[in-house]
């Protein structure tokens, strides 16, 4: 099988294509085409350089010469990843997102329609957070879309654009929601990576607001395993909910962080909450289930192998959150007056 992933130096694409080569090993082609923003990082799968079953490509999903270029291999699969991916990035700045998310999504979606003979799946990589927010019960795929902030706005037109591209033309596209992921190579500005990575250090952990808000939990590789079973087992025009089933309010997470680095709550430092914070989100697997899927790795057992993974490649946050005067920069600017 020939892969065409986006974004494959980010958090979830490197490790899907970590995934389809431990998998497929020398059976899976991967082309990467990422365009390396403040989040990508190219050395996350450096071991894989120089194979013959993996090319990167340095390009941006919104320049159509780049993405015909990364579609000239004669591609079976694409799985987009590529976005713009942070909520509170996009309360400073929501011109990017509306760039890659939803552009972005297009200039794939018309690229594929050339090669659409041989096309056989198209991933559009969509997110729970375009449904909005939830106080009782649980999204299905069939209920109204809602999102309340910029980054879940532009997810959903991208969203909505490659169903238009089933719908309309036939594509082979399938679209999966999935909740908040977690686990290694996360960038260091997330919620667990972050708070994993201060109290590390000893600096305080900013919970937004009462630190009440809930997020489903999925662990990075059950979200990688879902999207390949859904490649081989999902139907065009589909959308499914990829959830982990672990609601959990941030309070919770932050203290069971600190108890497995064994160190104290006196750090968690509640500061002025994000604006337009959705309060819950909830999604309802029962699709994905039935298909047969079901997520295998325990909450805690997950978040145990992160802190653990943190614990033990310092150098590669430390790179991050130390040397990279756009990470600072970001850091002073997002909880500098908070
Ligand atoms: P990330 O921010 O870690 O990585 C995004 C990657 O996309 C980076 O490598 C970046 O360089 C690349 N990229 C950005 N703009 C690009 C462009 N114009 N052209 C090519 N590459 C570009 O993100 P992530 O957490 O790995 O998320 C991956 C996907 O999964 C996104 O589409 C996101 O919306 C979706 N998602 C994420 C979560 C989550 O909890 N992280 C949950 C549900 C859905
Ligand atoms: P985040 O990891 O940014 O994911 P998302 O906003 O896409 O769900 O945030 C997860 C939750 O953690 C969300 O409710 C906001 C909260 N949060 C904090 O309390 N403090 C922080 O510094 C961050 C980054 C997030």
């Amino acid at each position: 099988m020939r892969y065409l992933v986006t974004g494959g130096a980010g958090f979830i694409g490197s490790n899907f294509i970590r995934f389809l080569f431990r998998k497929y090993g020398s059976d899976a082609h991967v082309v990467n085409l990422d365009k390396l923003t403040y989040a990508g990082i190219r050395e996350n799968l450096a071991e894989y350089e120089g194979k013959k079953n993996y090319r990167f490509i340095h390009g941006d999903i919104t320049n159509p010469a780049d993405v015909a270029e990364a579609y000239s291999g004669s591609i079976d699969v694409v799985v987009n990843f590529a976005a713009e991916t942070h909520v509170d990035r996009s309360l400073m700045e929501a011109g990017s997102f509306i760039q890659t998310d939803v552009h972005g999504v297009l200039v794939l979606l018309e690229e594929a329609r050339k090669h659409a003979p041989n096309l056989k799946r198209f991933v559009q990589i969509s997110t729970d957070e375009v449904y909005g927010s939830i106080e009782r019960g649980s999204f299905k795929e069939t209920d109204m879309l809602n999102p309340r902030n910029p980054y879940s706005a532009s997810k959903a037109g991208g969203d909505r654009m490659a169903y238009a591209y089933a719908q309309t033309y036939g594509l082979p596209v399938i679209i999966t929601r999935a909740s908040n992921n977690f686990g290694p190579w996360q960038y260091p500005e997330k919620l667990i990576p972050l708070f994993v990575t201060n109290a590390i250090d000893d600096l305080p952990l900013p919970l937004y607001g009462d630190g009440r808000n809930v997020r489903d939990w999925l662990f990075v590789e059950d979200h990688c395993a879902a999207i390949d079973f859904l490649i081989e087992r999902g139907a065009t025009s589909e959308v499914y909910n990829v959830g982990g089933g672990n609601e959990r309010e941030n309070r919770d997470i932050t203290r069971r962080i600190l108890q497995m680095l064994a160190k104290p709550e006196s750090l968690i430092k509640p500061v002025g909450d994000r604006q337009g914070h959705d309060r819950r989100y909830s999604l309802d697997t029962t699709k994905l289930e039935r298909l047969g899927f079901k997520c295998s790795t325990n909450f805690d057992d997950g978040l145990r192998r992160t802190v653990q993974w943190y614990v033990e490649n310092e150098a590669w946050w430390r790179a991050i959150k130390e040397r990279s005067a756009e990470f600072r920069d970001y850091y002073a600017k997002q909880y500098g007056g908070r």
